[in-house]
């Protein structure tokens, strides 16, 4: 007989788009992906408005019964059958949100962007270091087979970059558009990052302007095809080659049965694996480049001129912070 797989027991706090996103692929079938080895439960949803707005949710995504809802993120850290808590609320909130999963034994996935601030982030994980709990950063992408191919090293030692930045802002001071050249002085090599909220990267959806990311070095290139938050192609082309271009597809499995599929399943099994093996961090996304990535955003918003309110920039953990009971 195969042995059973491992099964993890999944608390979901707030009910946004990404948490609907990401509940629907963790009720996905696993084998749909060709996973046996690790399997998902949905067993509680937590909305700070209302219990209702949690049962709205479940209706939404088709959840088998069974299910607990809960109108306060505190009850859903309090809940015994959770093991572990997915948030998925603006990142105002993480790190308040985080900080009232952990203190209640619970581990967790956080969103991104994972804190408001690097001290933030490093208290995040010094608590989870000192409870002996797992905590990871929920970028998806990570774990799509593409970046296994084309860009994630993991266990390679990664370097800080330096960081330059220019943002432009909106009337309210909210960022809206950002540049960002990051130089690795050590690895001599240098990265380019643009992000605007009313320019799309691919203009028509068809990747008529061109590849979204591009990785260049003096053997060829490699072009990751939009939209850069799911890439879906990419295209390997080496020096010298005479103009063949080589293209791999990596398209996302959909569970039939389900009509579904949107690729947050990788991460959540990536946070499986985790458990079950009794590992406290992903090799493939660990604690200290949250911090760096962090560090760098941080940096950027400096240089960028952007401030945010104390009641998010705080390192100092509130139960009762208003971002933990849901007043708005
Ligand atoms: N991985 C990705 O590709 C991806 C994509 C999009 C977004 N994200 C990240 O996911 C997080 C949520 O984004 P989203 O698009 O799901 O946002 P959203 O649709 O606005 O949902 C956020 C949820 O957070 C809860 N919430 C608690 N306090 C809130 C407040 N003061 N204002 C607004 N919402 C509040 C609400 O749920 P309740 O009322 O149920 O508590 C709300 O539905 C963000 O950090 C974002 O950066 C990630």
């Amino acid at each position: 007989m195969a042995p059973q797989p491992h099964t993890v027991r999944w608390g979901i706090m707030a009910t946004g788009w990404i948490a609907e996103m990401f509940v629907k692929d963790l009720l996905t079938n696993p084998a749909a992906r060709h996973v046996q080895d690790v399997a998902h439960k949905l067993v509680a949803v937590a909305s700070s408005t209302s219990k209702d707005s949690a049962a709205s949710f479940l209706t939404k995504v088709k959840a088998p019964e069974g299910v607990t809802t809960y109108g306060s993120y505190a009850e859903l850290v309090a809940d015994p059958d959770v093991d572990i808590v997915y948030v998925a609320t603006p990142h105002s909130h993480h790190f308040q949100n985080t900080m009232l999963a952990l203190e209640a034994g619970k581990n967790v996935l956080c969103e991104k962007a994972f804190t408001v601030t690097a001290a933030q982030a490093k208290k995040l994980v010094e608590t989870a270091r000192s409870k002996k709990l797992f905590l990871m950063e929920a970028v998806w992408t990570r774990y799509f087979p593409l970046a296994y191919c084309t860009i994630a090293s993991p266990n390679k030692k990664k370097e800080a970059p330096k960081t330059v930045a220019a943002i432009n802002k909106y009337a309210t001071g909210a960022d809206e558009m950002t540049n960002i050249i990051l130089q690795f002085p050590k690895h001599k090599s240098m990265g380019i990052a643009m992000t605007c909220l009313r320019i799309p990267t691919d203009t028509d959806g068809h990747n008529s302007s061109g590849p979204a990311i591009k990785i260049q070095g003096p053997l060829g290139e490699i072009q990751v095809m939009g939209p850069a938050f799911k890439p879906l192609q990419y295209r390997v082309i080496k020096k010298d080659s005479a103009g063949k271009v080589e293209i791999v597809d990596c398209p996302i499995p959909q569970d039939r049965e389900r009509d579904w599929g949107h690729g947050m399943f990788w991460e959540a099994d990536e946070c499986a694996r985790c458990l079950r093996d009794g590992k406290k961090e992903s090799s493939t996304l660990p604690w200290e480049e949250s911090i760096v990535i962090m560090e760098i955003m941080e940096e950027a918003l400096k240089q960028g001129g952007v401030d945010y309110p104390e009641l998010i920039t705080t390192d100092v953990y509130d139960a009762k912070s208003p971002l933990n009971t849901g007043k708005r």
